[in-house]
């Protein structure tokens, strides 16, 4: 009961901010990051006390209906971040720039993380990719914008990886993780998203950075754990293996939504409570 005092508690509580990142690792504290697309949901995850929402790329396949991350814009990615941010008042917002955004150069980086912070109000920007886009982490960090870092499965490299599959499995292709992580740490980002890889390969990069790490299907030897909500929330019949239901909302939609049906069919809504007579 403390706990969730505690957690719930809005007076006292103070937005994430950059700095408990680190803070966060040396103290040895979880971090908790949800993906959200709007203010409806954000506000729900934000006084839950998540410390972290990602306005993920996701919201491509997840809400907008494309086959996988690659068609959504920056236009597109603007709006759902500009409505995160405007219901959140605690957790820190970061924003995935969308594939062909960033990848080009550091000023392609530059251009789109800018626009991003301007319009949106986010505090921070994803970019996926290690050594290849140091240098645009290099310039995004020295001009004040923070950025988090995504290896692993990188889903903007789904048809180079030749599909979502686990990642860094041979002592090569794990130890290449590791110089990107580090490289990723030196040009300035403040935390890595790890996603799909074998849990010693995450244990291995987490213990080598002082940034934290932040898992997705990377086991439990990270900083913190990030989920897509539809998957955590239970928004449909089928989620990824590494991806646990906490709750059934997709089904407690669908009874509503029957339960509406019905009693408009029936007669039954709306009852004298909800009519005006007068
Ligand atoms: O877009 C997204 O949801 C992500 C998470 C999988 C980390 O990048």
């Amino acid at each position: 009961m403390i706990g969730h005092e505690v957690t719930t508690q809005t007076s006292t509580r103070k937005r994430f901010r950059v700095q408990d990142f680190a803070r966060s690792k040396a103290e040895g504290r979880k971090l908790t990051m949800l993906t959200a697309y709007d203010g409806l949901t954000a506000k729900i995850f934000d006084e839950a006390g998540v410390d972290i929402l990602l306005v993920g790329d996701s919201v491509a396949d997840n809400l907008l209906g494309y086959e996988n991350t690659l068609p959504v814009t920056l236009d597109e990615m603007v709006v759902a971040a500009r409505s995160v941010c405007r219901a959140t008042k605690y957790a820190m917002v970061v924003a995935d720039l969308p594939f062909g955004s960033y990848e080009a150069s550091p000023q392609a980086a530059f251009d789109s993380a800018a626009r991003m912070m301007k319009q949106s109000g986010a505090q921070a920007v994803k970019i996926e990719g290690g050594d290849r886009i140091a240098a645009h982490v290099r310039l995004l960090t020295q001009s004040g914008i923070p950025v988090v870092g995504h290896l692993g499965l990188t889903p903007q490299s789904e048809h180079m990886l030749g599909g979502k599959r686990v990642q860094a499995r041979d002592d090569a292709a794990a130890e290449q993780l590791a110089q990107d992580a580090l490289a990723l740490q030196e040009a300035g980002a403040c935390a890595v998203v790890l996603e799909m890889v074998p849990e010693h390969v995450a244990a291995r990069v987490t213990e080598i950075l002082t940034i934290p790490t932040i898992g997705i299907g990377a086991g439990t030897e990270v900083d913190g754990q990030v989920l897509v909500w539809t998957d955590m929330a239970g928004m449909t019949s089928w989620s990824p293996r590494f991806a646990k239901q906490f709750g059934q909302v997709g089904q407690a939609l669908s009874d509503a939504t029957h339960a509406y049906i019905d009693e408009v069919r029936s007669g039954t809504f709306p009852a004298p409570e909800h009519t005006f007579t007068t």
